[in-house]
């Protein structure tokens, strides 16, 4: 569904496109008119970066990708300058990156803890922290891809749902420090159809099965779509969303309603 909103000329980065929700707020943002930059670990050359740059180049825009780990000391600052060098600055960052570290309370070991909290909670502060002056300039946006764990979660998450909590947080922050220039608002997706959980349907004995269990989990009856968070941001990053920030918005096909 081609998107009703018009961010013609903006300049966007996002990280972690070469795969899921990442990949889909880049299309989104592109067919919205953005010029889009992103990030992975993967090289240039990998099917995940060619997909990002076919996405990013809808109407004719050049999309940027640099293989940037946002964990090591300084490459996230690195990659948000060369990129705002190359578009001219920025209006809108969506720190997208993460990966699930579920690991449980009582088996968590110190290097996961560490990991998760540099990947899943700190490297969105340092992306936005080098984006800041940036999208000062611009009056921008910063949007930050938390989780519905942040909210609720299930036994053995732990501690994925620690560092998405610390990031609602951290947009609260970011919305009272950095305001009125830059709006900071969060997105919590619940069950989105990606590789990854695709992968984890796989591991049950009837995918299939366990695919339509989980479909009926929600209210809306089905899982939700990268495209769909990609549609949020393009909107979040709309002048109709001007008065949206320091919150995070659930979007989870209705499932934290249920009582269960
Ligand atoms: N899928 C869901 O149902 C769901 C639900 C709630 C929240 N989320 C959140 O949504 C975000 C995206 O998840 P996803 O499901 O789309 O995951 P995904 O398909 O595994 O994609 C993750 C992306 O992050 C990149 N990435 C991972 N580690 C990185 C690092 N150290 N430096 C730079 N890039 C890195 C990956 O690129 P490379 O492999 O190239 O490094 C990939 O592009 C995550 O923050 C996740 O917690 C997902």
């Amino acid at each position: 569904m081609a998107i009703p909103i018009d961010l013609s000329g903006r300049k966007a980065l996002v990280t972690g496109v070469t795969s899921g929700i990442g990949l889909g707020i880049a299309r989104k943002l592109a067919e919205a008119g953005c010029e889009v930059a992103g990030c992975g670990r993967s090289a240039p050359g990998h099917p995940g970066a060619l997909a990002f740059l076919d996405a990013a180049g809808r109407g004719g825009r050049r999309g940027r990708y640099r293989s940037c780990d946002i964990t090591l000391p300084g490459a996230a600052g690195d990659w948000v300058a060369s990129m705002a060098a190359e578009l001219g600055g920025v209006d809108i960052v969506v720190s997208n990156a993460g990966r699930n570290i579920f690991a449980g309370a009582a088996a968590c070991s110190e290097a996961e803890w560490a990991e998760c909290m540099n990947l899943d909670l700190a490297a969105h502060w340092r992306v936005a922290q080098a984006a800041r002056p940036h999208l000062e300039a611009s009056r921008g946006v910063v949007l930050v891809i938390t989780s519905n764990h942040a909210f609720s979660t299930i036994p053995g998450c732990f501690p994925y749902n620690v560092a998405k909590a610390g990031l609602v947080a951290m947009v609260q922050s970011l919305a009272l420090e950095w305001g009125p220039a830059i709006r900071a608002v969060g997105i919590a997706p619940g069950f989105i159809d990606t590789p990854g959980n695709d992968t984890w349907f796989s591991s049950f004995p009837d995918p299939a099965e366990e695919r339509r269990r989980t479909e009926r989990l929600h209210p809306v009856g089905r899982l939700g779509t990268p495209g769909e968070i990609g549609a949020l941001c393009a909107f979040l990053a709309s002048p109709m969303a001007g008065f949206i920030s320091g919150t995070t918005l659930v979007v989870d096909g209705g499932r934290a309603a249920a009582m269960q």
